[in-house]
C-alpha cells in the first residue's frame, strides 16, 4: 500500500502534459496542447490538455480527467499501479506499508501457479507444433477450421496427446513441485494422471495477460465425451471475474468504445482472426457482476451475440438487467439460425459479419419489448406479465433521461399508457431504494458506493449545427425574444475589457496571466463570437499567445487597427456599463463594479461565467431542436445521445449560474 502522504507527493509532482505527453503526439495551441484522441478513432483533433488545470478533455468522444484517470484508462492500470507509473516516472521512492505474512504468502502463492501453467502452457504448444503427432492431428485441426498459425500462437492455443501423465512426467522432470501441478487442476489429486488427455487445448488469460487456466476440446464429435473441459477454480482462476479473450481485446474495446460478447471461445479467435478484435466470451455461463466491471472498465457498450434458440434467448434476457443496473447500453444481436459467429465469419468474411451486426443489433429494452409483442398477442394475462418483466429491467437503469426516453418508447410500443409505467417504475425503485437503505443501515459505517461528482471538465465544445429545418426549433417565449436579439455582444464585450484591462496581470493561484486563463477557457467558443470586432481581438490575442508573445494595455491603445484602438480607449476610460437588461434577463448581482482593477480575478471568473452562460444556453437551445428532431424520428439513440448532452448541459448551465448567483429560467 502506498501512505497517503506519498500520494499526495506523487499527486502533486505530476504535469498532465508529461504524461499524456508520453502517449500522445501534443502540440501547443494557445496555452493548452492538443493532439488525436487516443481513445477513439479520429482524423482531426479534438483531444485537449490543459496543463493549468493538470486535466485532460476530448471533445470528441467526452473522456476526460487528471493523468491518473489517463493512466488508468489509457493502460489499463489500477489506481495504485497507476500511481507507482507516475511515482517512477517522476522519480519519487515510494516507501510501501508492509504487507501483512498472509498478503505475501497470497501473492507467492499466485505467483508460483503462474509459473506452473506457463511451463504447461510452453508443453501444450510444443506439443502442437513440434511433434508429429500434434501436427497431424491437433495442429489439422485448428487449421481446417480455419485459423491460422500467428492466431494459433497469439491466443495460446496448444495439444495435449493423449497420454497417461505426460506433462506430469515433464513437469517433474523441469523440477517443478507436483502440489502446485494439483493445485492448478491440472493432474489428479493423487498426482498419476493429466487432466487434460487427448484435447486441443485453449489457454485463458488474465487481464494482464497471464495464463490464469486452461480449457480443453475434444476432437471427436461423440455426443457422450464433454465437448470443453476447463480447469478448476484456483487462487487465480476466479470463474466470475474473467473473460475468455478480455487480454486481446482490451486495447481494441476501448479504441472502438464498444465490448462484443460471444458465447464461446471459437468465436472470439475467429473474430479477432478476421480483424474484429473488441470481443470476448463469458464462455458458455450468464454474466456475472465481476465480469461486467470488467468490460465497464473499458467501454459503457455491450453488444452481445446470440446463436440460441428463442427460447434460450429469452432465458439469457433475464440475467441481462444486471448489465442495466451498472448502466451499460446493452444491444442484442441475433445470428441466422444454425450460425455463431465463429461459423459466420468463417463462411462470409469479417466485413459481412460487421455489415450483418451493424443492420441487426437492436436495443436491449426494445428488443425484449418487441419480443413481448410478438408472443403475447391477444393474451392480456401473459402480456400483463411481460410488461412488469419489462418495467423492472428499465427500473434498473440507473440514469433517470434514459428511463423517462425507454418509458416513452415503451408505452408506445405496447400501447400501454405512459403515466401507468412511469408509476410502475417509480414504485420498483423505490422499493430497491428502500431495501438499500435498510441494508445499509445494518451495516453502520458501510462504505456508500454512490458515485462521486462529475470532475471538473472543461466547457463542452460547441455543438454540431442545428437540423436545418427551423421548424424543429423549440419555441422560445416571446419574453426572451428581445433580450436575446441583440445576441452574446454584451458578455463578449465583457471579455475584451478583461482583456485589454488585465490581460497581463497574473493570477496568483493559477500561477498564469488572465489573458492566458480566459482564452484557455474560451478557446472553444472563439470562431463563434456574434460581434466581429470582439472576436477578432479575442483571436488577435490567442494568436499572440501561441506565439509565446505577451501584451499589455498599449497594445491595444496603439493598435495599427483603428477599431481596436477606438474600443480600447473606450474601454479603458469609461467605467464599464453592464447591459440594461441584464440584471432583468439573468438577475445577475452587479457586485463588482466599483473598483475592478482591484479585484479583476473574481470579476475575471464571474464575466467567464456570464459568458459561458450565454454560449451554453445556445447549445441549450440548438440540442432541444435535435431531441425533437430524434423523437419525432423515432430514432431512439439519437434521442439518448443528444438527452444525455441536455443533461450535462443543464448541469453545467446551473453549476456556472450557481457560482455566478443566477437564477436560470428552464424553458
Ligand atoms: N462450454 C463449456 N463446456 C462445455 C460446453 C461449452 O465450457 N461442455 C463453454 C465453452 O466456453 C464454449 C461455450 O460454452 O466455448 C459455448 O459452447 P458451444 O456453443 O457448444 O461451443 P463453441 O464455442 O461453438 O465451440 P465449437 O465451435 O468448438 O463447437
Ligand atoms: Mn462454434
Amino acid at each position: 500500500m502506498i501512505p497517503p502522504k506519498q500520494v499526495q507527493e506523487i499527486l502533486d509532482a505530476v504535469r498532465i502534459e508529461d504524461v499524456v505527453g508520453e502517449f500522445v503526439n501534443l502540440r501547443r495551441r494557445g496555452v493548452n496542447l492538443i493532439g488525436l484522441c487516443p481513445f477513439h478513432g479520429e482524423r482531426t483533433p479534438s483531444f485537449n490538455v490543459n496543463p493549468a488545470r493538470n486535466i485532460f478533455k476530448c471533445f470528441g468522444c467526452g473522456k476526460g480527467g487528471d493523468a491518473v484517470t489517463f493512466l488508468r484508462e489509457h493502460e489499463n492500470l489500477t489506481y495504485p499501479e497507476a500511481l507507482r507509473w507516475l511515482a517512477k516516472r517522476y522519480n519519487i521512492e515510494i516507501q510501501e506499508v508492509e504487507r501483512t505474512p498472509e498478503q505475501v504468502a497470497e501473492q507467492q502463492l499466485a505467483d508460483s501457479l503462474y509459473i506452473v501453467n506457463d511451463f504447461a502452457l510452453r508443453h501444450f504448444q510444443e506439443q502442437l507444433f513440434d511433434t508429429d503427432e500434434g501436427q497431424s492431428v491437433a495442429l489439422a485441426y485448428f487449421k481446417q477450421r480455419g485459423l491460422r498459425e500467428e492466431t494459433i500462437r497469439a491466443f495460446g492455443l496448444g495439444y495435449a496427446p493423449d497420454q497417461r501423465d505426460l506433462l506430469v512426467r515433464r513437469a517433474k522432470a523441469a523440477g517443478h513441485n507436483l502440489d502446485l501441478l494439483k493445485k492448478t487442476g491440472l493432474c489428479s489429486q493423487d498426482g498419476a494422471r493429466d487432466f487434460f488427455r487427448g484435447r486441443v487445448m485453449f489457454a485463458i488469460h488474465n487481464l494482464s495477460g497471464k495464463v490464469a487456466a486452461f480449457a480443453g476440446r475434444t476432437m471427436s464429435s461423440d455426443k457422450t465425451i464433454p465437448k470443453y473441459i476447463n480447469s478448476p477454480e484456483t487462487e487465480i482462476y476466479v470463474k466470475n471475474k474473467i473473460l475468455y479473450g478480455a487480454y486481446q481485446a482490451k486495447k481494441a474495446i476501448r479504441q472502438y468504445d464498444e465490448c462484443l460478447l460471444t458465447e464461446g471461445y471459437m468465436d472470439v479467435i475467429s473474430l479477432h482472426q478476421a480483424g474484429i478484435e473488441n470481443v470476448v466470451a463469458s464462455s458458455g455461463t450468464s454474466l456475472t457482476e465481476g465480469q461486467l466491471q470488467l468490460i465497464k472498465r473499458n467501454t459503457n457498450n455491450l453488444k452481445i451475440l446470440y446463436d440460441g434458440d428463442p427460447a434460450g434467448v429469452k432465458a439469457a434476457l433475464r440475467g441481462l438487467d444486471l448489465a442495466l443496473e451498472q448502466d451499460l447500453n446493452v444491444k442484442i444481436c441475433l445470428l441466422p439460425d444454425g450460425h455463431d459467429p465463429d461459423s459466420y465469419v468463417q463462411q462470409f468474411g469479417g466485413e459481412a459479419f460487421q455489415t450483418f451486426v451493424a443492420g441487426n443489433a437492436k436495443d436491449f429494452i426494445l428488443f425484449k419489448t418487441q419480443l413481448l409483442i410478438g408472443e403475447t398477442k391477444g393474451d392480456p394475462v401473459k402480456k400483463a406479465g411481460w410488461v412488469k418483466d419489462i418495467v423492472a429491467s428499465i427500473a434498473k437503469i440507473p440514469d433517470p433521461i434514459k428511463r423517462s426516453v425507454y418509458l416513452k418508447e415503451c408505452s408506445a410500443l405496447l400501447e400501454v399508457d405512459e403515466k401507468t409505467l412511469h408509476n410502475e417504475t417509480n414504485k420498483l425503485i423505490t422499493t430497491t431504494i428502500k431495501k438499500r437503505e435498510e441494508k445499509a443501515a445494518r451495516q453502520p459505517g458501510a462504505a456508500s458506493d454512490s458515485p462521486g461528482p462529475f470532475p471538473d471538465y472543461d466547457w463542452p465544445t460547441e455543438l454540431p449545427p442545428a437540423p436545418a429545418d427551423a421548424d424543429g426549433a423549440p419555441e422560445a417565449p416571446a419574453a426572451r425574444e428581445k433580450p436575446m436579439s441583440r445576441g452574446d455582444e454584451f458578455q463578449e464585450r465583457d471579455i475584451i475589457r478583461l482583456l485589454v484591462q488585465f490581460g497581463n496581470q497574473l493570477l496568483e493561484k493559477e500561477g498564469i496571466t488572465v489573458a492566458e486563463y480566459v482564452l484557455a477557457d474560451i478557446e472553444e467558443s472563439l470562431g463563434n463570437f456574434d460581434n466581429p470586432l470582439y472576436g477578432n481581438i479575442a483571436s488577435e490575442c490567442h494568436a499572440l499567445l501561441v506565439e509565446g508573445k505577451t501584451f499589455d494595455q498599449n497594445h491595444f491603445l496603439h493598435h495599427e487597427q483603428k477599431d481596436f484602438s477606438d474600443l480600447a480607449i473606450d474601454l479603458l476610460t469609461s467605467p464599464f456599463e453592464m447591459s440594461p437588461n441584464w440584471e432583468d434577463m439573468w438577475h445577475y448581482p452587479l457586485q463588482n463594479q466599483q473598483a475592478p482593477e482591484l479585484n479583476f480575478d473574481l470579476d475575471m471568473r464571474q464575466a467567464l461565467d456570464r459568458f459561458k452562460l450565454r454560449k451554453i444556453q445556445k447549445m441549450c437551445d440548438v440540442n432541444l431542436a435535435r431531441i425533437k428532431t430524434a423523437s419525432d424520428d423515432g430514432d431512439v439513440d439519437a434521442m439518448l445521445r443528444y438527452m444525455k448532452i441536455q443533461q450535462k448541459l443543464n448541469e453545467t448551465r446551473n453549476e456556472v449560474a450557481k457560482r455566478a448567483g443566477t437564477v436560470v429560467l428552464v424553458k
